[in-house]
């Protein structure tokens, strides 16, 4: 029991949003099966149970699709992603949007002499449980303290010195940023911050497409999206960059 407690908790993206689709498909599915039939100005109207029953079952497939990535996907996605660079072991790494460190911890454990930083602001409603205490707890509990640093930094203006990493890592972070450009401030910092001859792996939702082309237009190798649908169990895609 104790053991468990003490597993690495990575946590459910978009917690809202999973909470929200199994509330509201219980309750469409519960009103569609309870509405009756009924005749408005002498038509009868049949459709409003099975359309209730229908949205219910899309709300339950996009809750199945969420907690099926947060249980098993986002651990195939990870080494999928991570599986993208040719490491060495050596590396300077940057996680941005770490949130409890899926990524960071992956990636510190290909490293020897190498130190991977993790950037994050720690938005709850991205990640159940975010924070610095969550991933802290995480990375001594995988045993990789000694490669790793934190801090809370937001991705559209690092602090970091221009060629700074030799990879920059980013995973379901940057779709958080709406305003599009925004998040195209961000995808330039990444290109800033990576070194001359440095590899670029993101996964993301669909606005992937847009982050890439950010990252083309700031001067990277953009290589082609590829599906990682059957991976994460769900809509995502990855995308790697080299300058
Ligand atoms: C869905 S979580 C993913 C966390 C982690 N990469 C993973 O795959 O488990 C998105 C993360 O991006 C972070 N985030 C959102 N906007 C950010 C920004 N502007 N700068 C840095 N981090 C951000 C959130 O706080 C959250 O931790």
């Amino acid at each position: 029991m104790r053991q468990k407690f003490l597993q690495p908790r990575y946590g459910i993206d978009a917690p809202g949003v999973v909470r929200g689709a199994l509330l509201s498909g219980i309750a469409a599915i519960l009103a569609g099966a309870l509405v009756p039939p009924f005749r408005i100005v002498n038509i009868d109207i049949r459709f409003v149970g099975p359309l209730l029953i229908a949205v219910g079952i899309a709300c339950l497939t996009l809750f199945t699709s969420m907690m099926a990535y947060a249980l098993f996907g986002k651990f195939r996605v990870r080494d999928r992603l991570l599986g993208a660079v040719s490491w060495r072991g050596d590396e300077q790494v940057l996680d941005v949007g770490t949130g409890r460190g899926l990524l960071l911890v992956g990636a510190a454990k290909r490293l020897t002499t190498g130190h991977v930083v993790g950037i994050d602001i720690w938005q709850t409603r991205d990640l159940s449980g975010n924070g610095l205490a969550a991933v802290t707890a995480n990375v001594a509990r995988e045993g990789v303290a000694d490669r790793v640093a934190l801090r809370t930094e937001d991705a559209r203006s690092m602090s970091f010195a221009d060629a700074s990493f030799d990879v920059v890592l980013s995973l379901l972070c940057l779709h958080n940023i709406e305003d599009v450009a925004e998040r195209e401030r961000a995808c330039g910092e990444i290109a800033r911050v990576l070194k001359p001859g440095g590899t670029v792996v993101l996964g993301d939702y669909a606005t992937l497409g847009k982050q890439a082309a950010a990252l083309r237009e700031a001067g990277l190798h953009v290589g082609e999206q590829r599906s990682l649908v059957r991976v994460a169990l769900g809509p995502m895609w990855m995308v790697t960059a080299n300058k």
